[in-house]
């Protein structure tokens, strides 16, 4: 057997004795009840479902009646599962459904893709479990049984490592039995191959398993590399002659526009620069700071100085010190504050 029937093969015998047979929507082949349930079944889990799925069937027995309805009436009937667009793209889906195609669902993948809400993936679902239709799914749950069973490298939600999973879930079908294939890929994916702790002692596949073979189930599929953010550095000038501190107000565009913040440099230059004398000087606790396109690492420096002469600079304020971390500073700064005012005080 080739590695890739072997697979398919090994999946369906399984489904067939293992996987599940009794859920809600598996009863039947109406492409309402199995789109409806495709759709909540999207970001909430089975045992979650099934009630609401049962309620809503109640309300809107087929895709007329929920057509028929107000969106209020839908909403309701969603309220608690999450995600609303998903209760209004299946109202407005409805209607499209009623109106133009004479009430039929289409039978074809690419023709239900074109239905709100509904991507490749559920698309192809709907096509195998209502029409018998030969589609490739390819949900989170698949994304990990392949990666992990294939060994297949980098982040799943890259572009390149997405195309070439479907083009491996395209090859993986089977001639014959298409229905109990995909509902073990969804089966194995939740109840054998989760994403912490898999169960490989009970996997039909796990003879086959590159992840399992080396050891690698943890680190399939991999995570989102994280961006790597520039890293800078800034050292704080904390002046004060005891009662205040000398602040300067940044220009007004840029990071922190407009807002008072202690002086920057190296303290020698920026004292010199003020025509400052220190009588004491001491490194406080450098402090990190992360902004969404950089992390700054804060060095203060607290410099005492004994006279206070008006500020020459424009710009430059003295602060109290008990009103500095009210006055208006960034976040990171008040923090300082409040560290230097019980260091001072
Ligand atoms: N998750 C998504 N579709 C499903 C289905 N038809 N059965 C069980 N879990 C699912």
């Amino acid at each position: 057997m080739t590695a890739q029937h072997s697979f398919t093969a090994h999946l369906i015998a399984w489904q067939k004795v293992a996987g599940r047979h009794d859920l809600p929507w598996q009863k039947t082949r109406d492409p309402y009840r199995i789109w409806l349930s495709e759709i909540m079944l999207q970001q909430t889990q089975v045992a979650t479902v099934i009630p609401y799925y049962q309620r809503f069937l109640a309300s809107f027995p087929d895709v007329a009646a929920l057509a028929a309805a107000p969106v209020e009436a839908v909403l309701e009937q969603w309220a608690g599962l999450g995600y609303y667009a998903r209760a209004r793209n299946l109202h407005r889906g409805a209607r499209q459904v009623v109106t133009e195609h004479g009430g039929r669902f289409p039978e074809s993948p690419a023709q239900l893709a074109e239905l709100p809400g509904i991507g490749r993936s559920t698309a192809a679902a709907i096509a195998t479990f209502a029409f018998g239709q030969r589609a490739a799914i390819l949900d989170g749950n698949v994304k990990r049984v392949l990666c992990r069973h294939f060994a297949i490298e980098g982040f799943p939600g890259a572009t390149a490592v997405d195309r070439s999973l479907w083009a491996l879930a395209e090859s993986l079908l089977p001639e014959d039995g298409i229905e109990a294939y995909t509902q073990g890929l969804m089966d194995l994916g939740a109840t054998l191959c989760t994403r912490g702790r898999p169960r490989c002692g009970y996997c039909p596949l796990a003879a086959d398993c590159l992840a399992c073979r080396d050891g690698r189930q943890a680190e399939l599929p991999q995570a989102k590399p994280r961006k790597t953010v520039p890293e800078r550095n800034s050292i704080f000038v904390l002046i004060t002659d005891g009662q205040r501190l000398l602040l300067q107000r940044r220009p007004p565009s840029g990071l922190w526009g407009g807002l008072l913040v202690p002086p920057e440099g190296e303290p020698g230059q920026v004292l010199a620069h003020l025509g400052l004398q220190a009588h004491s000087q001491c490194e406080l606790a450098p402090f990190k700071h992360a902004f969404s396109h950089f992390r700054l690492t804060l060095r203060p420096v607290l410099c005492e100085v004994t006279a206070a002469p008006t500020a020459s600079e424009p710009g430059l304020e003295w602060v109290a010190l008990a009103q500095a971390a009210t006055a208006g500073v960034p976040t990171p700064v008040r923090k300082l504050f409040r560290m230097v005012a019980s260091a001072v005080g």
